[in-house]
């Protein structure tokens, strides 16, 4: 049974004061890197997995998509995107646990999920769910946690030998749940491999497309020192892949 941590008042509040909740996609350093991994969604059919407060559907109802489908298991969130969607919108809320969700065969042109696989316990299944659901030729982009924040014992940077902070990566193919302290404490995740996620694609019947561990650009790191220690410990994986 999925955790749906984000129904939790505490984790909740936290949540919104997240640049990302706070700011939307510009609070989120690599939506440009994942938006350039998506088909311009105009005219299509789009699904999203885990859509949160629906920043990801607004975008794609802006530019035109022909309809868009919002899945998430917390009824908090989905309020939330619900709340701030204008009336006329051609988005759909609904929702639905991805370990168990169904989909209509060939429904959909473009599957996209925001940080959310991560969360799931059953990846294989929503892998082949979301294969049937898409027309032959159809993108299928995500993100997700990096394995390597997932994986350490003990996540959080340490001092190195000489001072420098240095991430404590162990355990990276001991694949598990594993609970952090984040936002709240207890909060589930699945770690899994890099290699874990390929392979899923490509036995669900997907053809690889671009796999991007994301780095935030010149640009990005001028304007926020904080986020050098991506190049210590990457926070993003993201993945194109196409149904063959
Ligand atoms: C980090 S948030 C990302 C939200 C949004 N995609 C974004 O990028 O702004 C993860 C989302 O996944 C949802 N989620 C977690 N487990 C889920 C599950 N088993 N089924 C559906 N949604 C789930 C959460 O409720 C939450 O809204």
């Amino acid at each position: 049974v999925a955790q749906n941590v984000y129904d939790d008042p505490e984790f909740f509040a936290a949540y919104a004061r997240l640049d990302r909740s706070v700011h939307g996609l510009d609070g989120a350093p690599e939506w440009p890197t994942l938006r350039a991994m998506l088909p311009a969604p105009a005219g299509l059919r789009v699904v999203d997995l885990g859509c949160g407060y629906g920043w990801a559907c607004r975008w794609a109802a802006e530019e035109g998509a022909a309809s868009v489908l919002g899945l998430d298991l917390s009824e908090q969130m989905l309020a939330r995107a619900r709340t701030d969607t204008p009336q006329g919108m051609r988005i759909t809320y609904r929702r639905a646990d991805l370990d168990h969700v169904e989909l209509d065969a060939g429904a959909f042109d473009v599957a996209y999920s925001s940080l959310a696989l991560h969360y799931l316990t059953d990846l294989p299944r929503l892998l082949g769910v979301v294969h049937a659901a898409l027309v032959p030729g159809a993108s299928f982009v995500f993100s997700v946690e990096h394995p390597l924040r997932t994986a350490p014992s003990h996540p959080a940077f340490v001092d190195g030998p000489d001072g420098t902070p240095v991430w404590p990566l162990d355990r990276y193919l001991v694949e598990r749940p594993v609970t952090v302290d984040w936002l709240a404490p207890g909060v589930v995740k699945q770690h899994r491999t890099i290699a874990t996620y390929v392979t899923g694609l490509l036995d669900a019947g997907f053809a690889l497309e671009r796999l991007v561990e994301f780095r935030p650009s010149d640009e990005q790191l001028a304007a926020r020192p904080d986020w050098a220690e991506e190049l210590d410990r990457p926070s993003f994986l993201l993945v194109a892949a196409r149904r063959a």
